[in-house]
């Protein structure tokens, strides 16, 4: 049985994800998940799919392919209705086979694999997708034109492997480079310098230190929108991130504080996550989060004994599991008045904070009765 599905299913996301804003991404996940349902059913129920995917897939015509350029590695599987995908993933394979020259999408995921030497891919010119996820791949396995001359490559996956480094030379027509769970602690100089349309880049789960990062790191990077170092042993925020990033996640480490107006060369983040760090009120700017862009904020597991200064734009914040034994009801909700009308639901106007987790903190019953007025007006308060 094929599983196309859910390559359609990826490739709408990433669509959707490369015209990424807040609204979005969200409208956008719905949606892909909605078409994607829509979609599953159609398959299950057989042709109207085929030709769609082919459409979506493909400039050239199938048809036009001879019956002896259909050649398929014997170790794989070459479905004909998707001639452009190829693959080769829980075989046990310990080489990369020869990859035909139609081939867009590479499946080699949960094998054995341990080097990519540039001859397999000399005809595979047509390559935008690499799945090598799963396999033992070093950096010393890694020829160095190999994953070059891959001109068109947009995604490469390369998730629990053995690379102590991240790969060098990269295409520089790369999108997303996903290299959760290897053991990276160094980022070679100028890696990243060419990468202009490189969106997403998930580090998380690696080996990486504040040494790891150079002045010009991720200098070129100007596309990136999510950027994921969770899980490594950072001890201070990374430094001079690219200017559109959205997304920054960077739970699991050990970062004590953050740097005054470090949120000034990232205007657009609206996804900040540092649960699990060693944050104290002290490590925190002087305006602490009140950082206009910001949407999420994720702080549970620090060592905060106060509720940070937030935005009025801010919609979930997650402070649970800190020390916190006050609330301040004020920068919670700034707008509470200090007369109350009896109904709740006639103020006109409130915080746009909706949701709020406080649990695991040291805050103590009785709640004072205007910070019990000011959580009703949020949607959710865990506490
Ligand atoms: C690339 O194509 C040429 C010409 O068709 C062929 O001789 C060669 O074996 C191919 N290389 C690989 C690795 O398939
Ligand atoms: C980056 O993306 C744009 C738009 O899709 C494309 O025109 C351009 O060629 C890409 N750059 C590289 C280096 O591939
Ligand atoms: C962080 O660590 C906690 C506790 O070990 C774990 O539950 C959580 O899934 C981790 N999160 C990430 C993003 O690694
Ligand atoms: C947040 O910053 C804005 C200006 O950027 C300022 O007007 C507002 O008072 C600040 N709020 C807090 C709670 O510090
Ligand atoms: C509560 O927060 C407001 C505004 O941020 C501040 O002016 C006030 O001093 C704080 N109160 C306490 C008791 O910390």
């Amino acid at each position: 049985m094929f599983t196309d599905h859910f390559d359609a299913c990826d490739y709408l996301k990433i669509q959707f994800f490369k015209h990424l804003t807040v609204v979005s991404l969200i409208l956008g996940t719905i949606m892909a998940t909605t078409i994607c349902f829509i979609i599953w059913v159609l398959f299950i129920t057989d042709t109207v799919w085929t030709r769609s995917v082919r459409q979506v897939y493909e400039g050239s015509d199938p048809e036009d392919w001879t019956v002896h350029d259909f050649d398929c590695p014997r170790e794989c599987f070459c479905p004909p209705s998707f001639p452009t995908s190829l693959y080769c993933e829980n075989r046990g394979l310990k080489e990369i086979p020869a990859i035909p020259s139609r081939i867009w999408y590479l499946y080699l995921e949960n094998n054995l694999i341990e080097t990519i030497p540039e001859k397999p891919f000399e005809n595979a010119t047509q390559l935008r997708w690499i799945n090598l996820n799963k396999n033992k791949i070093t950096n010393y396995g890694i020829e160095k034109g190999a994953l070059s001359q891959l001109k068109k490559l947009l995604f490469l996956f390369l998730e629990d492997n053995e690379l102590e480094e991240v790969p060098s030379p990269l295409p520089r027509s790369l999108e997303q480079l996903q290299l959760a769970r290897n053991k990276v602690s160094r980022i070679p100089q100028g890696t990243f310098s060419n990468l202009e349309n490189l969106t997403l880049l998930d580090l998380q789960h690696n080996k990486l230190l504040d040494n790891a990062f150079q002045r010009d790191t991720f200098k070129g990077l100007k596309n990136l929108m999510q950027l994921n170092m969770a899980k490594n042993a950072l001890r201070n925020m990374p430094p001079r991130l690219p200017a559109n990033t959205m997304q920054l996640f960077l739970d699991n480490n050990s970062i004590e504080g953050i740097p005054e107006n470090y949120f000034n060369v990232i205007p657009k983040v609206a996804f900040l996550r540092l649960n699990h760090n060693k944050l104290s009120d002290a490590g925190l700017p002087s305006s602490g989060f009140n950082v206009s862009s910001i949407l999420d904020l994720q702080l549970s597991h620090n060592q905060l004994t106060k509720v940070p200064r937030i935005s009025a734009h801010l919609q979930h914040l997650h402070l649970d599991h800190n020390k916190i034994k006050n609330v301040n009801v004020s920068v919670i909700c700034p707008a509470l008045p200090t007369t109350l009308p009896a109904e709740q639901d006639s103020f006109s106007y409130g915080p746009h904070l909706r949701y709020l987790r406080l649990d695991g903190n040291e805050i103590k019953p009785p709640i004072p009765t205007d910070l019990m007025t000011c959580f009703r007006l949020l949607q959710a308060v865990i506490i």
